[in-house]
């Protein structure tokens, strides 16, 4: 272990949570450092499920410190919800073992009730308020972490927010939300939550000056960052790697590997583009046997073949070293399975990822073919080298067409069902 970062490259849900959880069994400090509530990260240790949205995955393991970094915006009834989830399950979420940065941004019910009222202007948001919230930050309008800890801060800003606020929501034709409520609600988060204020680009800095293992934990994908993902069907933060340190509050020299989180094939909720998208009984397949369902709102996820186009897009653009594969055991039952290594748009050839929607719109893909395997009992197999002949030529096809190799193999969803390439570890 040393300094590792974790970031999904595609639409999310490739498994970061998992991934990060195996990880964290080494690390001193796991942090998020982007998104919010909109993330949906599931563990699964001991045949028990948890889903965490905003308490880093690293939470099961008892030496790494947790920690929500400035970049990442709070809803404070939904972190109290899950502290109280995990407290009740044994887990320990003191202020020792939990720390907020100050200058993390609070999610407040009209960021929630603007982000609602506005889908019917489809992006197919998770609702949760997400993009208002970043809205007010970069408007210099929020509500930081540290002004929910001090009440009169809170309240003043609170009365200084709504009457803009109650101007929007009733232009959508919403019902104008009370100041003194909102303040009341949230004077109460706010007497629960302020033991985990803390400075944490300071913590950080502390435990880097002692050389500890970090783990950072990147929420959505590469392909749904602001800047860089298929804008405007995309989330409000930058999801790629130059937010691990603006995000955390560390500098460029204090990471070692970026490891991107890739799913054997691709799955996307909501709205926009998907060039590999099967509208078909592959799909439907790929959908049931994945469970392929939102970890945060339910909504069934679109499902298609792996998009090499797009991956070799999110290893460019991020740096990624290695790559960590995941949900390879869900492609176990299909003859043939397919890459897409390039598109074809009205007749001519890409293969290099665009993010104009209207492109990608129009964007068919074009496959390499590989022979499937079936029946595989992956509880038995205990190496890499044990997996079928099949499987091994498909990872190694993805490492060569992606350039970079993959250095964790995951097979269903328990913490164990996990190989890791001993030659990178
Ligand atoms: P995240 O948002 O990237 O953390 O991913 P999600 O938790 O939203 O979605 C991943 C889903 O796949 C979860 O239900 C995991 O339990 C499950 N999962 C993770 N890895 C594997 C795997 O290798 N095989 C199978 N079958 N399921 C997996
Ligand atoms: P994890 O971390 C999958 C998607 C939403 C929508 C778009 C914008 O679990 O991988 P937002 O609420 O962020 O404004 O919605 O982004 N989205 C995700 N899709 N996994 C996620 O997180 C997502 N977080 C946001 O579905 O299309
Ligand atoms: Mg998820």
């Amino acid at each position: 272990m040393s300094k590792i970062a974790i970031i999904g490259t595609q639409w999310g849900d490739e498994g970061k949570g998992k991934i990060v959880d195996i990880l964290a069994e080494k690390a001193d400090a796991v942090i998020r450092f982007q998104g919010g509530n909109n993330a949906g990260h599931t563990l699964v240790i001991d045949n028990k499920k948890t889903i965490l949205h905003l308490i880093p995955s690293g939470i099961f393991n008892d030496n790494a410190v947790c920690i929500i970094g400035n970049g990442v915006v709070i809803d404070p009834k939904v972190l109290i919800e899950e502290l109280k989830t995990l407290k009740n399950a044994g887990i320990d979420v003191s202020p020792e073992k939990l720390k907020i940065s100050s200058n993390a941004h609070v999610i407040m019910p009209y960021h929630i009730t603007i982000d609602i009222i506005r889908e019917k202007k489809k992006i197919g948001t998770t609702g949760r308020g997400i993009g208002p919230a970043y809205e007010d930050k970069i408007s210099r309008k929020g509500i930081k972490f540290s002004d929910l800890c001090n009440k009169e801060i809170l309240k003043e800003k609170i009365y200084n927010n709504i009457e803009e606020k109650n101007l929007i929501i009733n232009f959508y034709g919403g019902e104008k939300l009370d100041p003194e409520q909102i303040f009341r609600e949230y004077s109460e988060y706010s007497s629960l939550l302020t033991d985990y204020n803390e400075d944490t680009h300071k913590f950080l800095y502390t435990l880097t000056e002692q050389d500890k293992n970090l783990l950072f934990e990147g929420a959505q994908g590469v392909l749904l960052d602001i800047d860089h993902g298929t804008y405007p069907y995309v989330t409000s933060s930058n999801t790629t790697s130059g937010n691990i340190f603006s995000g955390a509050g560390i500098g460029y020299n204090q990471l070692d590997r970026l490891i991107g989180i890739v799913k054997a094939y691709t799955t996307r909720v909501g709205e926009g583009p998907f060039p590999t998208e099967l509208k078909n009984i592959q799909g439907d397949i790929l959908r049931e046997n994945g469970g392929e369902f939102g970890s945060t709102t339910g909504r069934p996820r679109r499902c298609g073949w792996l998009d090499m186009v797009a991956l070799r897009y999110a290893i460019n653009l991020t740096g990624i070293d290695a790559l960590a594969l995941t949900k390879l055991d869900v492609l176990d039952g299909f003859d043939e399975i397919n890459i897409c290594t390039a598109y074809s748009v009205n007749g001519e050839k890409f293969d290099y990822f665009t993010n104009d929607v209207k492109k990608l719109e129009h964007a068919k893909p074009i496959y390499k073919k590989f022979k499937g395997w079936k029946g595989i009992d992956y509880s038995k197999i205990s190496s890499l080298s044990e997996l079928p002949e099949e499987a091994i030529t498909f990872i190694s096809a993805i490492e060569e067409l992606a350039g970079v190799p993959v250095a964790i193999v995951s097979v269903g969803p328990e913490r164990n069902a996990v190989f890791f390439n001993s030659e990178l570890w």
